[in-house]
């Protein structure tokens, strides 16, 4: 088969080693660690303590992971997409300091922003410049530092999210494995749902922002979640029908971890059994954009070539989708 198509080769994970657990959280605001468990499915996340250290650390540490492992000369590396949410800074690319720090200077790169789905519009992205023919070897990396931008006074949202990073190598592929098909979507009803609302162009740092914690992130979490249950599970199902694809046929289902409820519900439409689905959510909590690629970093070693995978994810903005996949590789 002469056609291009963009398959995943390697993947490499990081987190950060401390633990917070639930009952931990405990001591830090109204909450215990029944309803942490019950209604999010979480146990505990990793925080990134070292107060001189931001995303870039996750990512870099990630990247070192997949370049190690995959055996990769980092000079050969054509382009690395930063999916995150919580970049070092707004400007400079957060990406652009990874790249030169794993040694990647023959790249170019960026960030890539959409809240929790960056990681899979990024899967997009580095695909479709693998699958045209212009870059051979393509780095995303999802990282994010939530606990930047966590008000850990808040129980409604510290309780959900982690620090984490996972980073994946696109390349060629001729055998016709690799990205098959994808499904992505936004809608601005969400912008005021899921924010951070300071620090941008639209409300400036000031004295004021800083004191009314404008900085960290806000979230109607009900809301949210109704429009991350119905939208993911819609368009993991559309994947599947447009694909002439059964619940038989479906080897994996990656889904975002931001919510074990949410996560069974979108399992639960395709009525696929547990076996399937792939979840770490009880570890790390939500990474934002480090979900899909530390659940394929966790379970690497189950995933066989030729598996049909069905990726799926909701975030902020609102942006969601689901990508189907063909695994490329046996673990060695
Ligand atoms: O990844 C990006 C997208 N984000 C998501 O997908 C997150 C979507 N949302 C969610 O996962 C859930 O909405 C949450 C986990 C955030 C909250 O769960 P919920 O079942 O929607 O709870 P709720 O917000 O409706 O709150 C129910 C009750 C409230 O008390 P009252 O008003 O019924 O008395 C809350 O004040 O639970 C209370 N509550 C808590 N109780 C103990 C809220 N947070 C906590 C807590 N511990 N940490």
């Amino acid at each position: 088969m002469n056609t291009i198509t963009a398959a995943i080769t390697a993947v490499g994970g990081y987190v950060p080693d401390f633990v917070l657990s639930n009952k931990v959280l405990e001591t830090m605001v109204d909450t215990n660690d029944e309803w942490i468990t019950t209604r999010t499915g979480i146990k505990e996340r990793r925080i990134l303590k070292d107060a001189d250290k931001g995303t870039s650390y996750l990512a870099i540490k990630a990247a070192q992971d997949l370049i190690a492992k995959a055996n990769i000369d980092p000079l050969e590396i054509d382009m690395v997409i930063m999916a995150t949410a919580t970049p070092d800074m707004l400007v400079a690319s957060t990406g652009v300091f990874v790249a030169t720090e794993i040694g990647a200077v023959n790249a170019f790169a960026y960030d890539l922003q959409a809240a929790c789905s960056s990681f899979l519009y990024g899967m997009s992205t580095a695909a479709a410049y693998v699958q045209s023919g212009r870059y051979k070897k393509v780095l995303l990396i999802g990282a994010d530092k939530m606990s930047s931008i966590v008000d850990y006074t808040d129980r409604a949202t510290c309780i959900i999210f982690g620090d984490g990073a996972g980073a994946v190598l696109f390349e060629p592929n001729y055998e016709g494995l690799g990205l098959q098909d994808e499904y992505l979507r936004s809608d601005g009803v969400g912008r005021d749902f899921l924010k951070i609302p300071a620090g941008g162009s639209l409300i400036p740092a000031s004295e004021d922002t800083v004191k009314n914690r404008q900085h960290n992130i806000m979230q109607d979490g009900k809301t949210v979640f109704k429009y991350a249950v119905t939208n993911m599970a819609d368009a993991s199902e559309l994947i599947l029908q447009r694909n002439n694809l059964t619940n038989q046929d479906v080897d994996w289902l990656v889904p975002h971890q931001a919510n074990k409820r949410i996560i069974d519900a979108t399992a639960g439409r395709l009525e696929l059994e547990e076996s399937k689905v792939l979840v770490n959510i009880e570890r790390y909590g939500n990474t934002t954009s480090g979900t899909l690629p530390l659940v394929l970093y966790d379970f690497e070693k189950q995933l066989k070539k030729g598996d049909n995978i069905i990726l799926a994810a909701f975030g902020g903005g609102f942006t969601w989708g689901s990508i189907y996949l063909k695994w490329a590789y046996d673990k060695k």
